[in-house]
C-alpha cells in the first residue's frame, strides 16, 4: 500500500539518541543516559492502597471518560501542591495533560505555523526541539551561561528579527536545573527576560519539571510567580518529582489560553486517564506527594554530591562541568576538538554510557558536550561510572591529539 505521508510526518525526525539505546543492552554497563527517577522512590504500597480505595469509592468515575480540562479533584490537588511550593494558581488556569511532552505537543499545535520564529536555549530539551521542529518553525538558539541564557544575545536577536519584519512566537525556557545542562537561571536574568518579553509582547513558555527537586534551599522565584502569571505558559509534570508511569502533568496559563489548549486536547486524546488523576489527587491530599519529593531530594542530594566528588577526583583539567543545585542532570564540556559521538563508542566498550550533547542544540553545534544523569544510577555506579568515563576521555584525548599533531 502506498501512503502519501503528511509534510509534518516527513519533518518528524528520529532522535540521534534513539540509536544510543543499543548500548543500554550491554551487560554490566553503567548508564548515565536516561532521565529516569530512582525506582526505589516509587511508593508502590501507597499507590496500591489508594488505587483500591479509589476504585471502591469512585470506581464509576475512575473508569469513565473525564473532562478534557481535567478532573476537578485533581485540579484542586494541583492548586494545593502549587500553593505548598509558594505559588498562586487558580483552578481555571489549569489544563491537565498526559505529561509535559503532551504539553509541548499542544503548544506546537496551538501556537506554531511553518516559518514561524521561536527562541530557545542552546542547549535545550531534546523533546521540545523535536516537537517544535516538526511544525516547520525556525528555531533561534540563545547560548546558556552559568546563570541562564545570554540576555544580550537574546535582546539582539529579537531586535534583528523585528527589524526585518519577523515576529517571535514565543521564548521557550527551562529555568530550573535545566535539561540538559543542570543550570538555573538567576533571579536577575529572570527579571530581565520578563522585561524583554513584556517590551516586545512575546509569551514565555516556562517548562519546569525539576523545580521541586531543589538541593540547597535557595529557590529562585518562578517566572510564573514573578509575573503574577501574566504572559507565562507554564508546563508542569509529575514525571520527575513523583513517577513518570502515570503520564500526568498540566499546562498553566491565563484562562482564555488554557481553554484553547483544552479545545486542542479534545482532538488529541479526549482526556488524560481519569483513574490516574483520582489516585494522585488522594496522594496529594494525604500529604504523600510532599513526603515523596522530600525523599527524592535527600537521595539525589547524595547522588549529585557523589558525582561532583568523583568528577573532581578523577577528571583531567581540560574537562569542565556544571554544578547543579537541583534536578537530575549534569553537563560536561570536552575540549572543542573532541566529538562525544565518537567518545561514546569507546565509553560503551569501557561499559559506561551517557547522552551526546549535539542533539540538544537546535543549531547543530555542541559536538564536544555530553549529558550525565545522576538520579537513576546507584551511588556505587556513579563512582565507578565516572572513573570509567574519565579513563575513556583520557584514552580518547591521546587518540585525538595524535590525529591533530
Ligand atoms: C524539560 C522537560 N520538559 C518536558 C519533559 C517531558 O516529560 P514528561 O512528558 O514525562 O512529563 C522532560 C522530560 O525529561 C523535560 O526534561
Amino acid at each position: 500500500m502506498e501512503i502519501k505521508y503528511s509534510e509534518l510526518s516527513k519533518r518528524t525526525k528520529s532522535s540521534e539518541i534513539r540509536e544510543l539505546l543499543k548500548y543500554t543492552r550491554i551487560k554490566d554497563i553503567i548508564s548515565f543516559a536516561g532521565g529516569l527517577p530512582d525506582p526505589s522512590l516509587f511508593p508502590i504500597k501507597d499507590v496500591t492502597r489508594i488505587t483500591e480505595e479509589v476504585l471502591q469509592e469512585k470506581g464509576f468515575l475512575a473508569l469513565q471518560y473525564g473532562p478534557t480540562i481535567g478532573e476537578p479533584d485533581f485540579i484542586d490537588a494541583i492548586r494545593e501542591h502549587t500553593n505548598q511550593y509558594g505559588e498562586e494558581i487558580e483552578n481555571d488556569q489549569i489544563c491537565v495533560t498526559s505529561s509535559s511532552q503532551q504539553g509541548l505537543d499542544l503548544i506546537s499545535l496551538v501556537m506554531l505555523d511553518p516559518g514561524d520564529e521561536i527562541i530557545l536555549e542552546l542547549p535545550s530539551y531534546l523533546g521540545a526541539i523535536q516537537a517544535f521542529e516538526r511544525t516547520g518553525v525556525i528555531m533561534n538558539g540563545i547560548p546558556l551561561q552559568n546563570d541562564g541564557m545570554d540576555i544580550e544575545i537574546l535582546s539582539n536577536i529579537i531586535k534583528k528579527k523585528l527589524s526585518v519584519g519577523k515576529k517571535i512566537k514565543f521564548i521557550y525556557t527551562i529555568p530550573d536545573y535545566q535539561n540538559p545542562s543542570g543550570i538555573t537561571m538567576s533571579k536577575e536574568k529572570r527579571l530581565k527576560l520578563i522585561e524583554i518579553a513584556d517590551k516586545y509582547s512575546i509569551p514565555i513558555i516556562e517548562d519546569s519539571p525539576y523545580r521541586e527537586l531543589c538541593y540547597n534551599n535557595s529557590k529562585v522565584p518562578s517566572l510564573w510567580a514573578l509575573t503574577n502569571s501574566k504572559g507565562i505558559i507554564q508546563l508542569k509534570t509529575l514525571s520527575k518529582m513523583l513517577f513518570p508511569g502515570m503520564r500526568i502533568g498540566w499546562i498553566a496559563a491565563e484562562k482564555e489560553i488554557v481553554n484553547k489548549f483544552s479545545l486542542m486536547k479534545q482532538s488529541v486524546d479526549l482526556c488524560s486517564p481519569t483513574i490516574n488523576q483520582l489516585i494522585i489527587a488522594q496522594y496529594v491530599r494525604e500529604g504523600l506527594m510532599k513526603a515523596t519529593i522530600e525523599r527524592a531530594i535527600a537521595l539525589y542530594q547524595e547522588k549529585i554530591a557523589c558525582m561532583l566528588n568523583a568528577l573532581k577526583k578523577y577528571m583531567p583539567e581540560y574537562v569542565t562541568w556544571s554544578k547543579p543545585t537541583g534536578g537530575v542532570f549534569l553537563w560536561i564540556k570536552l575540549p572543542d576538538y573532541m566529538d562525544s559521538k565518537e567518545l561514546i563508542k569507546k565509553a560503551a566498550e569501557n561499559k559506561v554510557i551517557f547522552v551526546t550533547g549535539k542533539p540538544f542544540h537546535c543549531d547543530g553545534s555542541g559536538k564536544n558536550t555530553l549529558r550525565l544523569n545522576y538520579s537513576f544510577p546507584t551511588i556505587e555506579q556513579i563512582n565507578t561510572g565516572i572513573f570509567r568515563l574519565t579513563e575513556t576521555i583520557k584514552e580518547f584525548q591521546k587518540l585525538n591529539k595524535e590525529l591533530i599533531y
